[in-house]
């Protein structure tokens, strides 16, 4: 049995099957439309979320399954005191595959030990979102025709952000990547992502102006200042407008340059951009439903 935890827990070549398998559900919806019949997914989440839950729920929904779960902590017996790995055991009772997302880094590894059913990470604090970077990957795999040979600026959270963490982590596998790290001094990326870097000889830079990279990019990955993982109110008061992305800086941009960005936005990107044609965000978000297709017949071992 297998679960997802870490972006790195599937091969390059693993991976390439799996955004096949959801470009073909993309194509075809109607041939993947009950090949969950029967099969139940819960989804776990002690955590707030839109996206990551409802992509899950949608993605079940779509392949003809049902779907059970919850979607904050206060409202499951985490609140009564209950453990992680006895919650996922008895979930295994109820339901084929389960999605969990936690405050606490590594809960859901915990979880995966004592399930008897396959464990995905829909996030685990400021650690990793595998699913999300999944959703990453496909959306530029699809739109950029390729995965590798690009510039990709990363901007914003860049200390707190998980998706981030993931996404870089992932992208280290394909092959000349140059990384542009775009934040304040305050929310630089860690340094165990840029020892990884340097350690496998990966070209990256670290600027606090957005400005002065624009041009060099072919991917600008947004992000948002993480206000829950703030120890005090005043800092991310002082650091949640740092950036914003707006018209005047879109022009010095290239004609084909994307605009990634996890959701949800708060400030960080002018909605005077949704309809420009490099805005990629909401495309963004239905490659999360195709990947979690995909992802769920994969670990459920279903072929259609
Ligand atoms: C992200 C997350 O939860 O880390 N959202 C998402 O799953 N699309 C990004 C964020 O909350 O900023």
């Amino acid at each position: 049995m297998r679960h997802l935890m870490s972006p790195m827990d599937f091969s390059v070549e693993e991976l390439e099957r799996l955004f096949d398998l959801a470009a073909s559900i993309e194509q075809n919806p109607a041939k993947y439309a009950h090949a969950c019949e029967g099969r139940i997914l819960a989804t776990c989440f002690y955590e707030p979320s839109t996206r990551t839950r409802l992509s899950f729920e949608s993605a079940m929904t779509k392949l003809g399954g049902q779907v059970i779960g919850f979607s904050d902590a206060g409202s499951s017996s985490a609140s009564k005191g209950e453990s992680v790995s006895d919650t996922i055991r008895v979930i295994s009772c109820y339901a084929d595959i389960c999605a969990m997302r936690h405050p606490k880094e590594g809960a859901p590894m915990v979880a995966a030990e004592k399930s008897l059913i396959p464990v995905i990470n829909a996030g685990d604090g400021g650690h990793q979102h595998p699913t999300q970077t999944l959703t990453d990957l496909l959306t530029i795999r699809s739109l950029k025709g390729k995965l590798g040979g690009f510039t990709i600026g990363l901007c914003g959270d860049l200390k707190f952000g998980r998706t981030v963490h993931s996404l870089i982590k992932a992208l280290v596998r394909y092959p000349d990547i140059r990384f542009i790290f775009i934040s304040p001094e305050e929310l630089k990326i860690p340094d165990y992502i840029t020892d990884m870097l340097k350690s496998k000889n990966i070209a990256y830079e670290e600027v606090i102006r957005l400005e002065q990279v624009m041009p060099q990019l072919d991917l600008l990955y947004m992000t948002r200042v993480q206000k829950e993982r703030f120890f005090n109110e005043e800092d991310y008061i002082r650091l949640k407008d740092f950036y914003i992305l707006d018209k005047a800086k879109m022009e010095l941009a290239g004609k084909d340059m994307l605009v990634l960005h996890p959701l949800p936005r708060v400030n960080e990107i002018s909605v005077e951009l949704d309809d420009d044609p490099r805005a990629a965000y909401f495309r963004q978000a239905k490659y999360g439903v195709y990947v979690r297709m995909a992802l769920i017949l994969t670990l459920l071992e279903i072929t259609v």
